[in-house]
């Protein structure tokens, strides 16, 4: 479709009202001062494109995702493969667990028995006071702090550092700020009790007690397919130096909804990576097996978001993609960001399989090529089409030499 048909047709779907079409067909930018609330020393915008992608059925709900990413063949790779699962199988996601982990360090603790005990016996007074003076925000709207774990740490000098893991409901925030808040809040109470000194409060991104999964079911596929996507699945698990191309291409899915959210991506990827090497070696974070007929691919991560606080409800764009995906919480759209990982992982198993990687991306990466080498728009259909002659007759020559 041509942009303007493009417009048409989300207006048509109902996913972008005609304010937002005419805000993006004029570049997206409404404030030019808005950088100057986000960051420092701000000079300037770097833009990076928003597209969609399409043919996503994710818990039987039709979805465009809208995609901010600059690398080209994501969001066509997305679209084909969702069409693909579309037409053949199905989308599952769950959450499993809703609390975010704030850590409260003590290097060295004299006594981490005697620690543990105190703190664990002050437990409700804790939680009752910094719910009642920090996170009431929160416990109105259902969600708070809920938990304290004691963790102890050996050190290499053979002395013992405590953690303490501090548990909370971030309800639809994705909570930074609140669990440092807290965090800090509580280090006053534990330091004057226990005698020991607290060394730092930060909040932790490797979020195992919020995890999000997708499920995709495939059927139609033939053997010889769905075996090798296995395969190169089994790859993935057993090799880390594949597991971090392999799940470099899940979070090709997932980071540009969170950029087009306005999300903390960071965030994400240090989770989404410590959360795969939670075994003691990096592995994927995806697992594809084919049987009977059956490709079934299976994430499970932490993909911790929000749709309130952050820039989420500040920058209009972000407001404008979360309107598109019309999702109830922040539950929700780690649930979708999920989907489009797995969907996302399943597109590049399948080319690395078959045709191989080159085949698709170069076919959409020789505009970039052109306009690098300085061709004029009305030229760039002229020179892809020559540029795309010989690169396949390179390809045809170089299969010939090798035989
Ligand atoms: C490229 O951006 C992503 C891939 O390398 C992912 C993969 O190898 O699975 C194609």
């Amino acid at each position: 479709m041509s942009r303007e048909d493009r417009f048409d047709y989300l207006e048509a779907l109902g996913a972008l009202t005609a304010e937002e079409a005419r805000y993006l067909k004029t570049g997206g930018l409404k404030d030019m001062g808005l950088a100057e609330k986000f960051v420092e020393n701000v000079i300037g915008y770097f833009q990076v494109p928003l597209g969609v992608a399409t043919n996503f059925v994710v818990d039987g709900r039709d979805l465009v995702i809208p995609m901010a990413v600059e690398e080209t063949s994501i969001i066509a790779a997305a679209s084909k493969t969702a069409k693909w699962v579309r037409e053949n199988g199905t989308i599952r996601t769950e959450s499993v667990g809703k609390q975010i982990i704030g850590q409260i360090q003590l290097a060295q603790v004299a006594d981490f028995a005697r620690f543990e005990k105190m703190v664990l016996a002050a437990k409700t007074e804790l939680l009752r006071s910094v719910n009642r003076d920090v996170a009431h925000g929160l416990v109105a709207r259902g969600g708070g702090v809920e938990d304290l774990q004691i963790r102890q740490i050996e050190r290499p000098d053979g002395k013992t550092m405590a953690v303490i893991h501090v548990y909370a409901d971030p309800c639809d925030a994705m909570g930074a700020n609140i669990i440092n808040q807290v965090c800090e809040y509580l280090k006053g109470p534990i330091e004057q009790m226990t005698g020991e000194t607290v060394t730092m409060c930060i909040l932790s991104n490797l979020v195992d007690s919020k995890l999000t999964r997708a499920i995709v079911e495939l059927r139609g596929l033939d053997d010889e397919l769905g075996l090798k996507i296995q395969e190169a699945s089994l790859f993935a698990e057993l090799d880390p130096y594949r597991a971090a191309t392999n799940n470099k291409g899940v979070l090709n899915g997932i980071d540009p909804i969170l950029i087009a959210t306005g999300n903390d991506w960071r965030a994400v990827e240090a989770g989404v990576h410590a959360y795969a090497a939670r075994s003691g070696q990096y592995r994927s974070i995806t697992r594809w097996t084919y049987d009977d007929g059956i490709l079934t691919g299976f994430f499970e991560a932490p993909i911790v978001v929000g749709t309130v606080g952050g820039v989420t409800k500040l920058h209009p764009t972000a407001q404008l993609c979360l309107n598109m995906l019309e999702i109830e919480s922040a539950a929700e759209l780690s649930r979708i960001c999920a989907a489009v990982g797995l969907v996302q992982n399943l597109g590049a198993l399948k080319a690395l399989t078959t045709v191989g990687i080159i085949e698709g991306h170069m076919k959409l990466h020789i505009r970039n090529l052109t306009i690098g080498a300085g061709a004029s728009e009305p030229e760039v259909p002229l020179v892809q089409k020559t540029t795309r002659r010989d690169f396949e007759d390179d390809q045809a020559d170089q299969s010939a030499k090798c035989g």
